[in-house]
């Protein structure tokens, strides 16, 4: 973007009289924060200069008339912001530096100026392009060999690379004809060189090699040009990221699978320990490669970026479940360097749990959602024992060995059993029907059955739903009772959940380690003997968050499983009025159907959190290029 040579060989001549008829354009491009040169020159001596541009009224650029600068006509925008290039515009040069350029300063400028010798006046058109500031990113991968761009078009005779949060330290120091050491960060000792020893051609770019999670951040990169003695620089954000990471995802959603740098990508193998010699996605020669992919991630994986342009090999994964849970990888190779890297993911994706209420009579959904093309499903729940609620096997079902409780009431929801689809439905449900129902996949590659879902399923007689209201800073019981006295475990749950279980004891034992952290030290049992089966939990302090279903499961000795008794809709609604230090309880009596899909368990997680680079504000910004 630096100065254009100026030809002025066609240069109209004027007499005092200034009139655009035709003139020698210049264009000049630059960036918003740099000190451009707006050049025009002449092959005679100067008396006189006028910088003007169109839209400005009366005012003027810069005007230099009699021996001095003239500061009566100038534009407001241009105060203390534009000087000559050289005072005496010796030589015929009356270039123009403007300082800070801003996308405001874009447009067309013209510059006048009388000739001695001549007594005749010439004149220059600049049309400035002043681009939005352009920030240089650079992502890479912890291990990597980092080149931090730096270049100008000019000759160099030193070059300073130095980071924010470094303090006085430098990354790097050439000056006087070598690299100065005395002042190096001890974390950079040995790990940078520059790309061109002799800086030819004004390169001064900084490899940085073997970059870790610990070198993100902002660089600056400072040239003295040999020419001017002036000082330009330019700002890089590197951001490196591990080259091991753990993603946690929810069941059912889709995942990227982070693994990005700057530098172009020529080939990518997606891969997942447990499954190889099968690979999980390959992207080669320009194309995507499907002979070796294992079958369940047949049509579910596509690069985030078709191209990889940017060197995004990142991968997505549709609809996970717990089974895509592994260890993956992305092996790629860098064109630049032909040199191969890679990143390991651990992706954990929880086993699902799913909480569905329901009055004795009503139909109700067991979902499950198995990889697609699955040839072995079996649904069952705890308390009966070999006795199985569904088995599907070589594209049949097979009923030999189902409960006889489940006869005619079971039906697949897809019959096809599209995308995975194997969820239930359960017709006439009734309080025996109450449990945990397990779906389970058969892994052919560990030929070994994998659990996927857990759906609590409480079935109360109609009446005994309950609805509870409260103020958010209230305390609530929320009621239980169990015709067993004999009371070996007791767990309270909640739709939502990231832990376990919102209250639990067991054989004695009140649980507190995988306990919700949202309810810790909040609740309670309202006796804490359970006395006649009253299994009733207080929780104080209430906020809008608690708001949800909440059922309570009372463990059964004779078949070792869970079995839920009792659920409660809780709504808080935040304090608007004046305090109430009262709950009121509405049992609610109404028959409308339970929406179940409403009650999907939910976990909420952020994963991916990405540091900023630290900002920094420029000094003096010079022109200057980047790659
Ligand atoms: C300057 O840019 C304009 C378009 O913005 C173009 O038409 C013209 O040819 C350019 N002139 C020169 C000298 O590059
Ligand atoms: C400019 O002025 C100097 C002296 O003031 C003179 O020597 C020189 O010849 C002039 N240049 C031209 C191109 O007229
Ligand atoms: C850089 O220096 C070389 C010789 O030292 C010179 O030939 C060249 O013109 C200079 N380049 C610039 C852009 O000034
Ligand atoms: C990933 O998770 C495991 C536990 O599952 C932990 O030991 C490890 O430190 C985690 N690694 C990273 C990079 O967070
Ligand atoms: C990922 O999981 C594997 C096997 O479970 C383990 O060896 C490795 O340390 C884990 N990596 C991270 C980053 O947690
Ligand atoms: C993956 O990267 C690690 C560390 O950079 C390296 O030790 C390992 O050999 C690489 N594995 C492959 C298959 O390239
Ligand atoms: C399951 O497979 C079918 C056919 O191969 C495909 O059309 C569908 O998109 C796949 N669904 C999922 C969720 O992978
Ligand atoms: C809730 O219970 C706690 C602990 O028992 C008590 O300190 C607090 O005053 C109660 N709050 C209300 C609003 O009743
Ligand atoms: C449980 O016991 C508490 C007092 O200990 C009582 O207020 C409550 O009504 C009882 N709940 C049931 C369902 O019996
Ligand atoms: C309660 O259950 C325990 C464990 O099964 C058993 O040992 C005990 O006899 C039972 N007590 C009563 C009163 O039923």
């Amino acid at each position: 973007m630096s100065a254009v040579g100026v030809t002025l060989g066609s240069t109209l001549l004027f007499f005092s009289v200034f009139t655009v008829v035709s003139a020698v354009q210049i264009n000049i491009t630059t960036q918003s924060g740099q000190d451009v040169t707006l050049t025009c020159r002449v092959t005679n001596n100067i008396t006189a200069v006028e910088w003007s541009r169109a839209n400005l009224g009366q005012k003027n650029v810069f005007l230099y008339q009699d021996g001095g600068f003239v500061p009566n006509n100038q534009h407001q925008s241009y105060k203390n912001r534009v000087a000559l290039r050289d005072r005496g515009m010796k030589g015929g040069d009356a270039s123009l530096i403007l300082k800070k350029a801003t996308t405001a300063d874009s447009g067309t400028y013209k510059c006048r100026v009388f000739l001695r010798e001549t007594r005749s006046w010439k004149f220059t058109i600049i049309n400035l392009r002043v681009d939005p500031p352009d920030q240089i990113n650079i992502k890479a991968v912890s291990g990597q060999d980092v080149t931090l761009p730096c270049r100008v078009t000019n000759n160099i005779t030193a070059v300073e690379w130095s980071r924010a949060g470094l303090g006085q330290k430098n990354l790097f120091l050439y000056q006087d004809g070598g690299f100065v050491p005395n002042n190096q960060h001890p974390s950079y000792k040995n790990r940078v060189a520059l790309r061109d020893r002799g800086m030819k051609g004004g390169d001064a770019s900084l490899i940085v090699k073997k970059v870790t999670t610990a070198d993100t951040g902002t660089y600056k990169c400072r040239v003295k040009i040999a020419e001017t003695g002036s000082w330009k620089y330019v700002t890089i954000n590197l951001n490196v990221s591990p080259d091991q990471m753990n993603i946690t995802a929810e069941s059912g959603q889709d995942v990227t699978l982070p693994c990005q740098i700057t530098n172009k990508i020529s080939a990518v193998v997606w891969s997942r320990a447990d499954l190889e010699p099968k690979n999980v996605f390959l992207y080669q020669d320009g194309r995507f490669v499907p002979n070796n992919q294992h079958p369940s991630y047949k049509n579910r994986v596509a690069l985030r970026d078709r191209q990889m342009k940017g060197g995004d090999a990142s991968l997505i994964l549709k609809k996970v479940t717990t089974v895509d849970s592994g260890t993956y990888k992305c092996l790629f190779e860098i064109e630049e360097t032909r040199s191969w890297k890679n990143i390991t993911i651990n992706l954990s994706v929880p086993l699902d749990h799913k909480i569905i209420p329901a009055e004795s009579g009503q139909k109700v959904t067991l979902t499950c959602r198995a990889p697609n093309n699955s040839k072995r499903v079996k649904w069952s729940r705890a308390d009966l024992r070999d006795k199985y609620v569904l088995l599907y096997q070589d594209g049949h079902l097979n009923p030999d060995n189902q409960h006889p409780s489940f006869k005619s009431r079971l039906t697949l929801q897809d019959r096809q059993m599209k995308n995975g689809d194997v969820s239930l439905i359960l017709k006439d449900a009734n309080t025996a029907d109450s449990g945990t129902y397990m779906c389970r996949v058969f892994m052919e590659e560990t030929r070994s059955w994998k659990l996927l879902i857990n759906n609590y399923l409480i079935v109360v007689p109609p009446g005994q739903k309950m609805n509870i209201k409260a103020e958010s800073g209230q305390n609530v019981t929320l009621p239980c009772q169990s015709s067993n006295i004999n009371i070996t475990g007791v767990k309270w749950m909640r739709s939502r959940m990231e832990g376990e279980y919102v209250l639990s004891y067991q054989n004695g034992n009140f649980e507190r380690d995988n306990q919700d952290r949202s309810f810790k030290n909040r609740v309670d049992f309202l006796d804490i003997q359970m006395t006649d089966g009253n299994m009733s939990m207080i929780v104080n302090d209430l906020t809008p968050a608690d708001s949800g279903t909440y059922m309570c499961g009372v463990f059964m000795e004779e078949t070792r499983s869970w079995k839920y008794i009792s659920y409660v809709r809780l709504s808080v609604t935040d304090r608007s009025g004046p305090t109430g230090g009262s709950v009121a309880v509405i049992i609610g009596v109404s028959a409308v159907v339970l929406v179940v899909g409403f009650l999907i368990y939910k976990r909420k997680r952020r994963s991916n959190t990405h540091d900023d680079p630290e900002d920094e504000q420029p000094l003096s910004p010079q022109e200057l290029v980047g790659d």
